[in-house]
């Protein structure tokens, strides 16, 4: 058990007000807040530390360094990575996506076929769609019917043998989430690469790549706690070897001279120029202070919170709920009917609630929804079921002030 209340006096941003109200944040899909041990851990490291890393030998850079390859023992640590030479660091999931869909220009060739979903995020759609493109090979998209993943189209879709699979591990419109492990094992079978889009699906579920035995596995530490701008990119070291670099530049290489460049060894192959350290040690601190609290009563606490939450969105009239996974995490899409999401949302934010609005980075789900712009709740640990009960209040309000007009 969880005690909430004392949690979120780690979190100093749930204290503040919004609109003379108490904020009340469930927005926490696009980005998650930072508990005190990350802010000071940002804090001690530019008070005390800040130098670069893998560049110097003075002892500001030797303890920048081994503050920063602990943080990518605690990353390989946390996804039980079988070492750390598996994590590269990248500045989020939409770089490890794109840093694998490009590092694999050759891998794909003319007539291959590249296999996702219509539930990913644009990150994990659009870099595969432009490999399709630029390599000539087939662009095959399985179709999630109410957000559900559909095993037997899957299956058959796995007959044109894919080179990769590339999907995520929860949606983050339907809250879905993904078989990823079955789905792993029947695309190895039929010989492909898998690739998981990790940003929604990290923080809600405890992750072990190998359990998993995906090759590749991303996020973003700002979706887990960390601040913006640093992410993962997990790939088991064979995996990660078929990756050409795509930025080349300082620390990625071993001998640079006018006739020919050779290259580094992993991970760092693929950190090409000054990594984003502080954020990388802020990050690894994220996830220490996950663990200290615990990942399977943090589990425990978001199911039974979304479990609340979406009860509570479908016992109100008015409104539509989208998609109908089988297992979801807490990222739940509605509309209030009549009532454009932008319009909705922003009242809600008057009313001290910041949920989000708009078609959230996946066009081809919305398609799928048959919607342009929809609502998103998304809790995280430290929300209260009292804080689902103001949210809808404010959406009942916002339904009470728009009936007049309808
Ligand atoms: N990818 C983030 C979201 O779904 C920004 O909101």
């Amino acid at each position: 058990m969880l005690n909430v209340a004392e949690i979120r006096k780690d979190f100093p941003i749930l204290t503040e007000r919004v609109n003379d109200r108490d904020l009340i944040y469930l927005d926490n899909a696009a980005t998650t807040q930072m508990p005190k041990a990350v802010l000071d851990a940002i804090a001690n490291h530019y008070s005390h530390v800040n130098a670069n890393v893998h560049r110097g030998i003075h002892t500001l850079s030797e303890k920048s360094t081994s503050d920063f390859e602990n943080a990518r023992r605690i990353v390989a640590q946390f996804l039980n990575a079988a070492s750390e030479e598996e994590i590269v660091f990248t500045s989020g999931t939409t770089d490890s996506l794109n840093t694998i869909a490009r590092g694999l220009e050759t891998y794909v060739n003319q007539g291959d076929t590249v296999l996702v979903t219509n539930l990913e995020h644009h990150s994990n759609f659009v870099p595969w769609q432009m490999l399709c493109k630029r390599r000539g090979a087939n662009f095959l998209v399985l179709d999630c019917k109410e957000g559900r993943f559909d095993m037997d189209a899957f299956v058959k879709m796995l007959d044109k043998k894919p080179k990769i699979v590339a999907v995520a591990h929860a949606s983050n419109l339907t809250g879905t989430l993904l078989p990823i492990k079955e789905i792993t094992s029947l695309a190895h079978k039929a010989g492909a690469l898998v690739s998981i889009d990790g940003a929604q699906g990290i923080r809600h579920s405890l992750v072990d790549v190998q359990d998993i035995d995906c090759d590749f596995y991303s996020f973003s530490g700002h979706k887990i706690l960390g601040p913006s701008g640093i992410g993962v990119l997990y790939g088991k070291k064979e995996a990660l070897e078929k990756l050409e670099p795509m930025r080349f530049g300082g620390g990625m290489v071993d001998l640079v001279e006018e006739e020919e460049t050779t290259f580094g060894t992993l991970p760092i192959r693929l950190e090409a120029g000054t990594p984003n350290f502080s954020g990388a040690i802020a990050l690894g601190a994220a996830l220490k202070y996950m663990e200290n609290i615990g990942r399977a009563a943090i589990c425990a606490y978001e199911e039974e919170l979304t479990d609340y939450a979406l009860k509570a969105l479908k016992a109100q009239e008015g409104l539509t709920i989208y998609g109908n996974p089988e297992k979801r995490v807490g990222v739940i899409s509605f509309n209030i009917n009549g009532v454009h999401s932008y319009d909705a949302a922003s009242m809600i934010d008057k009313l001290g609630v910041a949920l989000r609005s708009g078609n959230h980075c996946a066009q081809p789900a919305m398609k799928m929804l048959g919607q342009t712009a929809v609502l998103r709740l998304s809790v995280a640990f430290y929300n209260t079921k009292e804080e689902i009960d103001e949210a809808m209040k404010a959406i009942e309000k916002v339904k009470t002030m728009f009936a007049k007009y309808m």
